[in-house]
């Protein structure tokens, strides 16, 4: 897997892993095989029709992934009866609900209402007590591979030792095989507006902004299914909240994007539909025919306790 990448900077990131056992600031689940496929409901039942079970393993193509991309296939996420708890305390008391392919989710919730537990037990780097989740695609349920999920943490961790262009480098040699279409370094830096001058420097050096930016980078340049950001615009200041708002709504199309937020205004600017985290249950906001005051208003009652949603 690492084969291609540089001697001098592999060995560099092995010796601080080898030190530290650091984080090399991208979720621990990006390793392993690239396997999304996203079947067409015809496609699949004609194809399976012909042979059968055998189909992954024949059909296990870019080409197909790619034409099946490119016709936007539909996928959902379901999670059913998720529960975790800490000791006594029940967090997560029972998630249940399902996301849709191409639209921004917002994960609105109260402080410690339970909204990176959520994230943390569906990248399985917690374990939950109870429930399940899966991908549909084409029909086909399947439990999600580490490769689906990109998790873009609150707090961005990148390995502070090499430069931005050496971490981008090091995370594309050892992703290649998954990257459809890769650019040159530079044009990632453009996309993320990252500035020449900075692209060189220290990832210590960075700013909490690009530091946030090279975080959400490395977690969307092998595209994956589902798309996780936990508070990821709240210290940001606006210039790069918008850029980065820009990026995501750019992202959408053929995936599912949860965003967590406890600013509500951020959570109806940004995204296609609310969700509310609330006592360990997400309930969908309906956002039809209402003007934005009375969403508001029905909204925070339900954080407070005042109204049941409806
Ligand atoms: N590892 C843990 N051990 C014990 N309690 C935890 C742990 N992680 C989170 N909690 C508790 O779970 C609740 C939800 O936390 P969290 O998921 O971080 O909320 P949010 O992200 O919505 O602010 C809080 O009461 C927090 O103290
Ligand atoms: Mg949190």
């Amino acid at each position: 897997m690492t084969a291609g990448v540089c001697g001098g900077l592999f060995d560099k990131v092995i010796n601080f892993l080898s030190k530290d056992g650091g984080s090399a600031g991208v979720s621990s689940k990006s390793g392993g095989a690239f396997c999304p496929f996203i079947f067409a409901k015809e496609l699949m039942l004609f194809i399976d029709d012909i042979f059968g079970d055998n189909i992954y393993n024949i059909l296990s193509s870019k080409a197909v992934y790619r034409f099946c991309r490119k016709e936007g296939m539909y996928m959902r996420f379901t999670i059913e009866h998720l529960v975790k708890r800490f000791e006594k305390k029940e967090v997560l008391r029972d998630i249940d609900f399902t996301f849709e392919s191409g639209k921004i989710y917002g994960l609105l919730g109260r402080n410690g209402a339970g909204k990176t537990t959520l994230f943390n037990c569906l990248n399985k780097d917690m374990k939950a007590d109870g429930g399940d989740f899966y991908l549909e695609e084409g029909g086909q349920k399947r439990e999600p591979v580490p490769d689906d999920i990109g998790y873009v943490l609150s707090t961005p961790t990148v390995p502070e030792f090499l430069t931005g262009r050496e971490f981008l480098k090091f995370f594309i040699d050892i992703h290649k095989d998954k990257i459809e279409e890769s650019k040159n370094l530079d044009a990632y830096f453009d996309y993320m507006s990252i500035a020449p001058e900075d692209r060189d420097k220290l990832l210590k050096d960075y700013s909490h902004g690009m530091k946030n930016k090279m975080q959400m980078l490395v977690n969307i340049i092998a595209k994956p299914n589902l798309l996780f950001l936990d508070e990821p615009l709240t210290s940001l200041d606006v210039v790069v909240a918008e850029e980065m708002k820009q990026i995501l709504r750019s992202l959408k199309e053929d995936r599912i994007i949860i965003v967590s937020t406890h600013i509500m205004d951020l959570a109806l600017d940004l995204c296609d539909e609310i969700v509310l985290l609330n006592h360990g249950v997400l309930d969908k906001v309906d956002k039809t025919d209402m003007d934005s005051h009375e969403f508001k208003e029905k909204i925070l009652a339900v954080l407070r306790d005042e109204r049941p949603i409806d």
